[in-house]
């Protein structure tokens, strides 16, 4: 038998770890697996079949055998044989699963890691316990810091997806369990290894826990990879990604046998104003919008805002204020220094808009917030009701693009997708607010959603207050507590400030 060590030589720079004997490469499906099958007793031919099999279905197979490896998969070897094989490697850090050929055969029939059952286990490694020092944090999302540098993006990920699942079947309060237990992964400092970790963390009940212990184990959940694979949630996705459709007419429309844009469009289906526009630009308003495509429409918000009401500011809120690079829309919060100066500001501002040909749609709301007979001791839903326009813009795109072009550009181009086409429909959310609650209109409008809703839970359960994106009302002492900044609503809520950028929830 060729010694351990000349064999490794001899795989070594053979292959890279992602590319595939015929050089082409494959997005690993499964990021937080690494393969590795032992030569010994398979055979070389036969390892590299299946090496090239995994990678064709989405696996990361590796040559060699690094401290990376999550799972070792043998044939025909003896619990004893792999141990002293894992000996000679010595690698010692870390969960590392030894398992027979058919996990592997198993999952590649399947097209995702199958549950690891007793059948399939050569032998468990201990595990190091250096390496599973358990995590705490605090309960409310709002008194921790969570910056855009996730640590666990596939844990986080598969319970976002679960959440939505449930968001779209109607079932919120499931959806917000699952979003309380990914936002606490978000704020974990560094990734989840082992089960034992998460011991005592808030917001992780056992249908969390077990979607995170199966992806630990075989690095997918069966329910999460269901969900993916179901025509019901494609569906629903599909059609809820149409501005102005929510879960409810979606569904109603997958009863009635539409289920998706083709048939939305040859059913003949009465559409109101928004959903005819989202059904028109929807390629663009799934597309995500960049941050410099949000630089771009706060320039020309600006200069609208600058040139209908002197004096008046404008600040870009929601995702992009907390530091993402990409969102779904762009949010501004416009006031004015002075209090009631930006009465009959937004139909101005949308006048101006519109004569520039900068807008594909819009509605407007008129502000209907009065603070003496509707006060936010009471409001039962976090809808504001500041002067708010939801809108789609005509954002010109390419180099020289010019606030006139997109207004100006007619004929066959102006179709969405047309080629040559010099803009792009982004959504926009324009929100005008009295300085006197603008404190609390940009804490509210920054997000992230959970970091809001976590906000008013703790403001309900913890101080006895009520807080909207309007104020802060102190049930205790009957009064509203006046802010100017976002830092004086923390302190009024007994928490420490927590900057934009660590609102990530
Ligand atoms: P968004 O839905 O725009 O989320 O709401 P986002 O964080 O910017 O994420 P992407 O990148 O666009 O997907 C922004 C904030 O505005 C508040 C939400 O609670 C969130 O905090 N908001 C949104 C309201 O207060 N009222 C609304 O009607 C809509
Ligand atoms: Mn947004």
């Amino acid at each position: 038998m060729v010694p351990l060590k000349r064999r490794k030589m001899v795989h070594a720079g053979s292959l890279n770890t992602e590319t595939n004997v015929c050089g082409g490469t494959e997005p690993t499906k499964f990021p937080q697996l690494v393969l590795f099958l032992l030569e010994r007793k398979m055979g070389a031919s036969r390892r590299a079949f299946l090496s090239q099999l995994g990678r064709r279905k989405g696996f990361q197979v590796d040559d060699l055998f690094s401290e990376n490896v999550t799972h070792v998969i043998c044939e025909n070897n003896s619990g004893e044989e792999v141990r002293m094989w894992l000996e000679a490697q010595q690698r010692r850090q870390g969960e590392l699963h030894l398992l027979d050929v058919s996990w592997y055969t198993e999952s590649m029939r399947h097209g995702f890691p199958v549950e690891i059952h007793h059948r399939h286990k050569i032998q468990d490694v201990a595990v190091n316990a250096a390496d599973v020092a358990p995590f705490s944090v605090p309960s409310y999302a709002c008194q921790r810091r969570t910056t855009l540098g996730n640590h666990n993006p596939v844990l986080t990920d598969a319970l976002s997806l679960l959440a939505e699942k449930a968001e779209l079947s109607g079932e919120d309060g499931r959806g917000v369990a699952f979003r309380r237990a990914a936002a606490v992964l978000k704020a974990l400092p560094s990734a989840v290894s082992n089960m034992s970790q998460l011991t005592g963390l808030p917001c992780l009940g056992d249908h969390s826990l077990k979607v995170i212990k199966d992806i630990l184990k075989t690095g997918a959940s069966s329910e999460v990879e269901s969900t993916k694979a179901s025509e019901r949630f494609k569906e629903l996705k599909v059609l809820t990604g149409i501005f102005g459709v929510g879960t409810k007419t979606a569904d109603r429309w997958i009863r009635e046998g539409i289920t998706n844009l083709q048939q939305l469009r040859d059913s003949g289906q009465t559409l109101n104003r928004s959903q005819q526009a989202g059904l028109q630009h929807y390629d663009d308003i799934n597309q995500p919008v960049s941050k410099a495509e949000a630089d771009a429409i706060r320039e020309i918000v600006e200069r609208a805002v600058a040139s209908v009401l002197p004096g008046a500011q404008t600040v870009l809120t929601g995702g992009f204020r907390r530091g993402k690079l990409t969102g779904h829309d762009v949010d501004f919060l416009i006031t004015h220094p002075e209090e009631g100066c930006v009465v009959g500001l937004m139909p101005k501002l949308v006048c101006w808009l519109e004569s520039r040909g900068l807008l594909l749609y819009q509605k407007t709301t008129r502000n209907s917030y009065l603070e003496s007979e509707d006060g936010p001791g009471r409001p039962a839903s976090n809808i504001d009701r500041f002067e708010r326009c939801l809108s789609i813009f005509k954002l010109p795109t390419g180099g020289n693009a010019d606030l006139q072009e997109a207004g100006e550009d007619s004929g066959p181009s102006e179709k969405d997708g047309a080629p040559g086409r010099r803009w792009r429909a982004v959504r926009v959310d324009l929100v005008v607010s009295p300085i006197s609650q603008f404190a609390f209109a940009l804490l509210g409008w920054t997000g992230s959603k959970l970091f809001e809703r976590e906000l008013r839970r703790w403001a309900g359960h913890e101080r006895g207050m009520s807080l909207s994106s309007h104020a802060l009302y102190d049930n205790k002492q009957g009064k509203y507590l006046r802010a100017s900044s976002e830092e004086e609503i923390f302190a009024h809520l007994g928490l420490e400030y927590v900057p934009p950028s660590e609102r990530n929830a």
